[in-house]
């Protein structure tokens, strides 16, 4: 039997439990919420969708009961507060490190062998410390952002190449904040073929633009953090860790020498497997990339001292 806990029942990871459900990656889903009666009733009322949908998979709801969470395979954390509009993600480190920090402690408790993937944001940072808190092997501590960054890259090189989402190859690495994503501009493709063949400069540095900023734009709009493609991006992944796909999707994750960094989690291709990270993969980098990378970085170390700040380390 597999089992896929999601922590936090709000937007994003009813979003995720939904898409879990919906596509039967595992045969249970439980959600786990702070507030009284909310999981409980997504579950009740996703479950209630099973019979138009036709899905056989059983979601289960509760309200902070860490026991129904025992013998998870993988575990998603997306507890804590979202952005507001004008907001970074970085501004969140104060209120969202503890939460994290006693999610992932009460989780192992229940599931000793589960995998983490953390959507919680500061993202990188999130992940850093869950890994710096827990104690466990870095190939099961994932954090989910690359894929969802790489979701809204491929989507505005849609928009400016007017094709199908699905046509096009890309990525993005580095941090997941507006500032320190890296989208791969050089290795994206529209049917095999560069996008710089189909794009001129000043159309693709606007797809790279808005990619960056793609959380933002959603913030603005929603007046709260986007949903849509964040619960579908952790379900991605969580699906390429139970069914051990071998799927190579860029994720935060503990770096010790690779890319030349050290002591923290970013964004970078991992081949996802039923052990979590089974790989890293390293990219050839040219030397602009080196710089921006390093840079990405640099802000990903500042935002983590940021958990020492606020005594969560
Ligand atoms: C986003 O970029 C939730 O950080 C997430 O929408």
């Amino acid at each position: 039997m597999s089992k896929v806990t999601v922590v936090g029942a709000g937007n994003v990871g009813a979003t995720c439990a939904n898409v879990l459900a919906f596509n039967e990656v595992a045969d249970e889903v439980v959600m786990l919420d702070v507030k009284e009666g909310v999981a409980e009733g997504k579950a009740m009322d996703m479950m209630q969708t099973a019979q138009s949908l036709g899905f056989d998979t059983t979601v289960v709801g509760c309200t902070n009961d860490y026991e129904k969470t025992a013998n998870s395979d993988v575990v998603v954390i997306t507890s804590g507060i979202p952005r507001k509009p004008g907001m970074t993600r970085e501004e969140l480190v104060g209120v969202n490190a503890g939460i994290v920090k006693s999610v992932a402690q009460n989780i192992l408790k229940y599931s000793p062998n589960a995998i983490l993937v953390v959507i919680s944001n500061p993202m990188d940072t999130m992940t850093y410390l869950a890994f710096k808190s827990l104690g466990l092997p870095k190939n099961r501590i994932i954090g989910m952002g690359g894929m969802l960054d790489s979701s809204r890259f491929k989507y505005f090189l849609s928009q400016a190449l007017k094709c199908n989402a699905n046509e096009v190859e890309g990525f993005v690495i580095g941090g997941h904040g507006d500032t320190t994503m890296i989208p791969m501009a050089r290795f994206a493709k529209y049917k095999g073929m560069p996008v710089a063949d189909f794009l001129s400069k000043e159309e693709l540095d606007k797809v790279v633009a808005d990619t960056m900023v793609g959380g933002a734009t959603l913030t603005k709009l929603l007046g709260t953090s986007a949903w849509y493609a964040p619960g579908a991006a952790g379900a991605f992944v969580v699906e390429s860790i139970i069914h051990n796909q071998g799927k190579m999707v860029p994720c935060s994750v503990y770096l010790d020498g690779e890319y030349g960094e050290k002591d923290l989690c970013i964004g970078v291709p991992v081949i996802l497997g039923k052990n979590g990270i089974e790989k890293i993969v390293e990219l050839e980098l040219d030397e602009e990339e080196k710089a921006k990378f390093a840079a990405s970085a640099a802000a990903v170390h500042k935002t983590n001292a940021d958990l020492r700040t606020v005594g969560a380390l």
